[in-house]
């Protein structure tokens, strides 16, 4: 069943039911200045921290679902309504929810009343913008009010909804202009220099500022007094929940629409200009910003720059295909959602409350791999700030925040895949810009300049830690957990409350990943071509040596038959081995060893993969362990938590889904790789919404695998390595066109019925329209045409001043 439909040359998900299975949303924003917003117009906002400067109020873990938002009521004689539906929840007579590319639509009628809300962050201010425009449809005039309501957040989210016996005494706002312009400055008197402000581009009828006020203390935002009795009370808050609320009486005549345009802004103010008057903020740059978007014009203008820069973004990788679904995400969903994975790292989603993770090392590193082709320049900003937060040993901070760029203490170090993510993000950004420089810039350990080295130094760092950082197989050790956060080895915890991946030793001298050991030959191997580019070549071959030796113990010790292990316990036990009684095969190795290339001459990856097909495939994705754990298996912590289904514990976790389709194409396996691909791609499931519940334009971290109860269900939606790795699957491995060293390669690997297809690709500043004739071949390029002239190989040399390169290749 489907909750709506894609509109591809809007470039929109249209959602024609409020009552989508799970709240479906989107991100606007595209630097610092964030909103989450859903199709009922839940959410919040946030500038740069969804921690640490919130602007907005949101209530996870609430009831109804999605509470809070940043909400328009009309009252129409004795209807009440909203645009999105919430909070009110009164029946609509029509519903349109549009999510586009950093804005949503809505358009709703009651009564012959229609209401259109447009709602967005323009690129260059700190502010969200919300359009609204009523209509009168109706025979007769209509005298209606408008009430807008967003509810303040005291800026520490965390503090916010735990420190009450302070809290609610803080609260702080200012009124002006006779209410239209409304400004929350709680803590601005002593320690902040930032205020944030809602104001309106017209004359209002009334005001409010109190949430008990507007609401009614024992109400919700689905029944606001003010909004019941046509009309706000004037409040000036004074601790207590400051909000702010605009009223604006409307009298239309029949076909007669009326618009106002609504900012929420976001305030900084140099220290010594804090101040108007004694105890008054200093307005100039918030009525500077109010005076941006004060009529339509700038309005419609900010959102085609909006448009436009998404355009331009969208044209650096496009495919036309006869597979309607595959350009759809190629263009642009996938692509969407690698720029709010880039922008959010972990942080903040509908199930990310903003207040924890931060930003990860290992997945903010993973997320520039589906990135760093749309704005390279960003990219390298971030390597640099991930590795500023390794230590000099090359182990790294789990997670940093993003507002200090520090690393978080709480959780520390530990984690051993962690220094090699490091090495795949700047090999990456290196392939795709061909800028050597980045090596060459010196970076701090743990932020310390002192002991900054250049990055090149840090990648030798990470490299380096793998290496002397081997169990008694001969690969890597584990630490706290690998890739997988719940393979918790050396834990052994056995009290609630304790944190799998911080309690304990953070690393015993036994326990050991074969996943670490598939990434250190991949990103080893990239990290040898780095210091062949450098002119280090002895560094190189050391390295090459280093890679061998791992290589072969994961095709000895690694190796366990029919796939590979996944791990090896305290105690030297097999984890994901056929030995096990429960969790004997794990996808971790099975797609990160092949893809690194491991056991390919060996036949040991196909059989890994048969492996893979035979145990771990369901219709809905490939699950990541079996048979799932059903008790708790104190040598192995937190994986083995989860109720069977779940998560780690045989979830289908769709970020290593794409790992086993790469590994296919790795093997030539065009049909199954593809195959692979489908299962977990949203648009391919669009028609199962009611048992896939997240957004059918997004991925999902998770889909409940064949022991839960909800088998199908997803979890999770938005923040995910999923959104990387599946881009990099389908444009550089499935479509083939895979930026190295030396120019573009193509190569690449579909399934027999996939169709010709034509992509273009912008690659360090010149075009390449390129065109597969496919011939009904999986994989291999028989002939390679540049520009009228054949190459041997697959990877197109890149000429000097030529910016357009016409290719022809035909497979088979
Ligand atoms: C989550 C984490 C990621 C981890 C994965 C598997 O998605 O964000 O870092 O690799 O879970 O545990
Ligand atoms: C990852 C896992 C999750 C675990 C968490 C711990 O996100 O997906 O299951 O609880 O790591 O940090």
């Amino acid at each position: 069943m489907k909750y709506g439909y894609f509109d591809d040359n809007a470039l929109e998900y249209v959602i024609t039911t409020p009552k989508t299975p799970l709240p479906w949303i989107n991100y606007l924003g595209n630097k610092e200045f964030f909103s989450l917003i859903s199709n009922t117009c839940g959410g919040y906002t946030f500038y740069k921290d969804a921690k640490l400067l919130r602007l907005t109020r949101y209530r996870y873990n609430n009831v109804p679902y999605d509470n809070n938002g940043k909400y328009f009521y009309i009252k129409d004689g004795d209807t009440i309504w909203n645009p999105g539906w919430q909070p009110v929840k009164t029946v609509l007579d029509s519903y349109e929810c549009r999510h586009g590319l950093g804005y949503s639509t809505w358009k709703s009628s009651k009564d012959d009343v229609e209401a259109q809300v447009l709602t967005f962050v323009p690129m260059d201010d700190n502010c969200e913008i919300s359009r609204v425009t009523l209509t009168n449809n109706k025979k007769s005039s209509a005298r209606i009010t408008l009430f807008s309501y967003v509810e303040w957040c005291l800026w520490n989210a965390d503090d916010d909804m735990k420190n009450f016996q302070r809290n609610l005494s803080t609260g702080e706002v200012e009124v002006t202009d006779g209410g239209s312009v409304i400004y929350h400055k709680t803590e601005y008197r002593e320690r902040r220099n930032h205020y944030a402000v809602y104001g309106v581009n017209t004359k209002v009828d009334g005001f409010d500022t109190s949430r008990d006020a507007f609401l009614g203390a024992y109400n919700g935002p689905d029944s606001p007094d003010a909004v019941k009795a046509g009309k706000c009370t004037g409040e000036l808050a004074s601790g207590w929940s400051p909000i702010a609320s605009h009223q604006i009486d409307v009298t239309l005549e029949p076909g007669e629409s009326r618009t106002f345009i609504f900012t929420l802004g976001y305030i900084e103010n140099p220290e010594d200009a804090k101040w108007e008057a004694p105890g008054v903020i200093n307005k100039e740059r918030a009525k500077a910003l109010l005076a941006r978007y004060s009529d339509e014009t700038s309005v419609d203008k900010a959102l085609a720059e909006l448009k436009d820069y998404w355009k331009d973004l969208l044209s650096i990788y496009h495919i036309k295909s006869s597979n309607e679904k595959v350009d759809r995400m190629v263009n642009i969903w996938n692509q969407y959602q690698c720029m709010v994975t880039f922008n959010m790292s972990r942080s903040a989603s509908y199930y990310e409350s903003g207040i924890g993770r931060g930003m990860g090392f290992r997945d903010s590193c993973q997320d520039l791999l589906g990135f760093v082709h749309l704005i390279p320049d960003r990219a390298r900003q971030r390597i640099i700030d991930i590795a500023s937060t390794q230590f000099q040993d090359g182990s790294a901070y789990h997670q940093y925040q993003p507002l200090t760029k520090k690393g978080n203490s709480d959780i520390g170090s530990g984690f051993n895949d962690d220094p090699l993510w490091l090495i795949a993000g700047t090999s990456a950004y290196i392939r795709e810009t061909g800028d050597l420089s980045i090596l060459d810039e010196m970076v701090p350990f743990d932020n310390d300049m002192s002991v900054a080295k250049t990055l090149m130094g840090h990648l030798q760092c990470s490299f380096n830690f793998t290496a002397t950082h081997k169990g008694p197989h001969g690969l890597p050790l584990i630490g706290r957990a690998d890739w997988n956060d719940c393979l918790n080895l050396n834990c052994f915890s056995e009290h609630p409350g304790e944190s799998f991946q911080t309690f304990g030793p953070s690393e015993g001298p036994v326990a050991e990943s074969v996943f670490i050991a598939g990434m250190f030959v991949k990103y080893g191997e990239e990290y040898a071509q780095l210091c062949e580019l450098k002119g280090d070549q002895a560094e190189a071959d050391r390295a090459r040596q280093e890679v061998k030796k791992v290589y072969d113990a994961a095709c000895t010790a690694g190796w366990d038959g029919e796939w590979f292990v996944r791990a090896y316990d305290a105690h030297s036990n097999k984890v994901g081995s056929k030995e096990c009684e429960e969790g004997q095969i794990y996808i971790e190795p099975q797609g990160f060893c092949v893809l690194a290339g491991i056991g390919v001459e060996e036949g040991l990856a196909a059989k890994a993969l048969k492996s893979v097909e035979e145990r771990l495939d369901t219709k809905y994705g490939v699950m990541i362990l079996q048979p799932a754990y059903t008790k708790y298996h104190l040598e192995l912590g937190e994986v083995s938590s989860y109720p069977p289904g779940y998560k780690e514990n045989a979830g289908i976790f769709c970020h290593n889904n794409p790992w086993i389709s790469i590994a296919e194409t790795v093997l030539g396996h065009g049909n199954r790789a593809f195959e692979v691909y489908k299962k977990t791609c949203p648009a391919y499931i669009e028609d199962i919404s009611e048992i896939h519940c997240t957004e059918p334009y997004v991925y999902s971290q998770m889909v409940a695998g064949k022991d839960a109860k909800f088998f199908g269900q997803g979890k999770n939606s938005w923040l995910t390595g999923t959104a990387a790795w599946t881009f990099v699957n389908i444009s550089q491995y499935i479509l083939g066109v895979y930026p190295t060293h030396n120019g573009l390669s193509i190569n690449p690997c579909v399934p027999e019925d996939f169709g010709d297809f034509e992509i273009t690709r912008k690659y360090r500043g010149a075009t390449y329209n390129i065109s597969v004739k496919q011939n009904g071949a999986q994989k291999g390029i028989s002939r390679l045409i540049v520009n009228g002239r054949e190459i041997s190989g697959n990877v197109i040399p890149y000429e000097e001043g030529v910016t357009t390169y016409t290719v022809e290749a035909t497979l088979g």
